[in-house]
């Protein structure tokens, strides 16, 4: 397998304290994975890291296949970033700011032309592409850190929280726009403190905590991790205990409980059938379902567990 990113034992050390210790990671190529953890986890210093923007204490790190203390230059020739919040001129419009960092990277005119225009349409600004970017929300600055970081079509695409302080519509946005981007070639290592949004997004989660990586592994296998999973159900009227017992002797429900007036919690371990099954059930009864759903907060609650236990 072509190794596209990869970290062996990288540490970085601040004032005798490991903000990252022995970070060993091997990405493939044409995957998205997603970098989780908390405030403080290390993952803006493996990013820096990984961008040359720091040198790491102790390790080796490679994209595709250089060593990135070695040869930063070749080596960041196959990378776009966006870490932290980006900075533009004010006064420059994304057509002027993209042709001037073109230039930087030595891209000639022609082809900074070229891509300028697609990177834009990527990231849905292209009604923007003459705006001074002093005008733009904190989200228009990202999709526009994000279309730079695309500029010279580079195989592996790194980005520091791209999501964070933006409002629920800028970060649906720039969700859709990473998954988009998921469809041309190309790596891409996005950090997040939101373990639901990797696996909305990515293919495959690395979880850091306290600089150690105590997960790594692709986004389907994080399900085998949770066990029953919960779902609320919720009623027009009570549900009789002979109904509550009906659900109770369902295949896959391993608890129903009432919760709140017309609300039952089920703790479920069955396959989508079986859970299909308990809802033609609950019909069959004349129970009036007004909603049946996962709750949410399953997945953050396995998060929460897996960083106390890595502590
Ligand atoms: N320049 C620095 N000097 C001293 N300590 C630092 C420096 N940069 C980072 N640290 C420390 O290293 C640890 C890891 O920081 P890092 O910024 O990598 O975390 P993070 O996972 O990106 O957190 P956040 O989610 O808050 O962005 C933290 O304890 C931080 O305080
Ligand atoms: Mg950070």
């Amino acid at each position: 397998m072509r190794e596209v990113i990869k970290t062996v034992g990288l540490t970085k050390m601040y004032n005798g304290f490991p903000a990252l210790e022995k970070l060993t990671l091997t990405i493939g190529p044409d995957v998205c994975v997603g970098f989780i953890g908390p405030n403080g986890a290390g993952k803006t210093t493996t990013i820096k890291i990984l961008t040359s923007l720091i040198k790491p204490t102790a390790g080796e790190a490679y994209v595709e296949g250089i060593d990135i203390r070695e040869s930063p230059k070749s080596a960041l020739m196959n990378v776009g970033s966006v870490v932290e919040t980006p900075e533009f001129y004010p006064y420059l419009t994304p057509i002027e700011t993209l042709d001037y960092l073109g230039r930087l990277r030595g891209m000639d005119e022609e082809y900074i032309r070229d891509r300028s225009k697609r990177v834009l349409e990527q990231v849905h600004m292209e009604d923007w592409a003459t705006t001074r970017i002093g005008k733009f929300s904190k989200g228009m600055k990202q999709r526009l850190g994000i279309a730079q970081a695309l500029l010279h079509e580079p195989t592996v695409l790194i980005l520091d929280e791209p999501t964070s302080g933006l409002d629920p519509r800028g970060m649906i946005e720039v969700r859709e726009i990473i998954k988009d981007l998921k469809k041309e070639k190309r790596t891409i290592f996005m950090s997040s403190h939101l373990l639901y949004e990797a696996q909305e997004v990515c293919d495959w989660v690395a979880m850091v905590d306290k600089g150690r990586l105590i997960y790594f592994d692709e986004v389907e296998n994080i399900g085998k991790l949770m066990g029953p999973k919960k779902i609320e159900l919720q009623t027009v009227a009570d549900l009789t205990e002979g109904q509550l017992d009906i659900l109770r002797a369902s295949e896959g429900v391993v608890e129903a409980e009432a919760v709140q007036p017309k609300v039952v919690l089920l703790r479920f371990d069955g396959s989508n059938e079986e859970r299909a099954e308990i809802l033609t059930k609950l019909v069959g009864e004349g129970v009036g379902v007004v909603s049946f759903k996962s709750s949410g907060m399953e997945l953050e609650d396995l998060y929460m567990s897996m960083i106390e236990g890595g502590s």
